[in-house]
């Protein structure tokens, strides 16, 4: 196997405790995991030598809540909604109706694609939902193809009652048959819980459904209103909840003292207009918080992991640190991928080596220089992909070596 040394970092974050941030340092790849981690002048020799002249090199995006696979657009409802109109769950069945419509060669070409838009930014494991088949046939293709396209597949049958279909009917296929069909593809089970989708005790008997199918749980909690949907998800011991736009007193207190992820989606807090997820006010009270990019035609058409990192620090007030380990070792964990050897979104010895290489010199750059393609480089379980290779913007890392990158 060729071992490959990745030098001259200019800083490395690692997200771990064991080497935190580190300064001038190296990174020997083998096969697809990382084998050496330190000083660049301690680094041992290897088969091949990547020069990154000073950059930042950084884990690879963990983006843990996408709807990556659907059909249509949703353009005119957007442009509404920036004129005043807010932001409702009926708007899932157009989505429904295109995607039902579309082959599978069409889905799974829309869904590749934006799953390569997302590698090229930087994101290495990405969730995807269900959601926009909601009669069984559908909601199974969706999960075979999510299976095809993304790391963790969560089943998102009760999304909303579709048209035509009855309260209790669909409730019954969702936590029977389709979950039966769903959960061989499926590591979670999800529920919008929310005025016009699902009340707090229907949402109640969709998760346990899952969990008796042997899914973790997955929450869309709080993004219109106080919908309970939080305080659920904590009761149930749910891996995370996901929006919290909305949150009483009761509802961060619950966050605080349970093990409930709380996972921020800058992309549709902007996009929907919502008040902004209070994630200052939830770090601040020790709640775990990750950050996902949300893709979907509704409310969050972006797999701009960058965007999301840098627009929670700019509007949300968590530091760069906190945004990074958000959208990092956070969304391992909103994921259930954070421990043991495969974890994902750090670099360890041992681990996989998923890292991004900004064009710059530092993670402060992300949020410094917001809407900036700063990606130069992604490696991908130790593979470069073959992304595009931009000059940084500092002079003193414009090193002529830093051209060995392209090769
Ligand atoms: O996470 N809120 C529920 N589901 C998606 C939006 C779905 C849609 O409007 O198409 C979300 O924002």
């Amino acid at each position: 196997m060729t071992a490959t040394l990745i030098t001259s970092i200019g800083e490395l974050t690692t997200q771990t405790d064991e080497c935190g941030t580190l300064h001038d340092a190296a990174i020997v790849i083998d096969g697809e995991r990382i084998a050496w981690i330190g000083a660049a002048t301690d680094a041992p020799p290897a088969d091949e030598r990547v020069d990154v002249a000073g950059r930042a090199v950084l884990p690879g995006w963990v983006d843990s809540h996408t709807h990556l696979v659907f059909a249509g657009d949703r353009a005119a409802e957007f442009v509404d909604r920036m004129a005043g109109r807010p932001y409702a769950a009926g708007g899932i069945m157009t989505t429904v109706g295109a995607t039902r419509a579309a082959s599978d060669a069409e889905l799974r070409a829309h869904a590749l694609r934006l799953r390569a838009e997302a590698l090229a930014g930087g994101t290495t494991v990405l969730e995807a939902k269900t959601g926009y088949g909601l009669d069984l046939d559908s909601e199974e293709r969706l999960a075979r193809i999510s299976a095809e396209v993304a790391d963790a597949v969560t089943f998102l049958g009760a999304h909303v009652v579709p048209a035509g279909v009855g309260r209790r009917e669909y409730l019954d296929l969702v936590t029977g048959p389709m979950l039966a069909a769903v959960a061989p593809y499926a590591a979670f089970v999800d529920v919008f819980c929310e005025a016009g989708a699902f009340t707090v005790d229907e949402s109640r008997e969709v998760l346990l459904a899952g969990r008796a199918a042997g899914l973790g749980l997955k929450v869309h909690g709080n993004q219109l209103g106080e919908s309970g949907g939080v305080g659920l998800a904590v009761e149930l011991g749910a891996v995370s909840v996901d929006h919290v736009n909305h949150l009483s007193d009761a509802d961060l207190d619950a966050l605080a003292g349970g093990m409930t992820m709380a996972t921020i989606l800058p992309g549709a807090d902007l996009s929907t207009r919502e008040a902004l997820a209070p994630a200052r006010r939830l770090a601040d009270a020790g709640v775990r918080l990750a950050i996902a990019s949300n893709c979907n035609p509704g409310t969050s058409f972006t797999t701009n992991m960058q965007f999301c990192v840098a627009t929670a620090v700019l509007q949300h007030h968590l530091s760069i640190e906190e945004a990074v380990a958000a959208a990092t070792t956070g969304g391992a964990a909103a994921l259930s991928l954070d421990v043991g050897p495969d974890a994902v979104g750090r670099l360890a010895v041992g681990g996989f080596a998923s890292f991004q290489i900004l064009g710059a010199p530092s993670i402060a750059h992300i949020a410094y220089r917001p809407g900036m393609p700063l990606v130069d480089a992604v490696w991908l379980r130790g593979r470069r992909d073959e992304g595009q290779f931009l000059p940084i913007v500092a002079n003193r890392f414009s090193h002529p070596s830093c051209h060995q990158l392209r090769g």
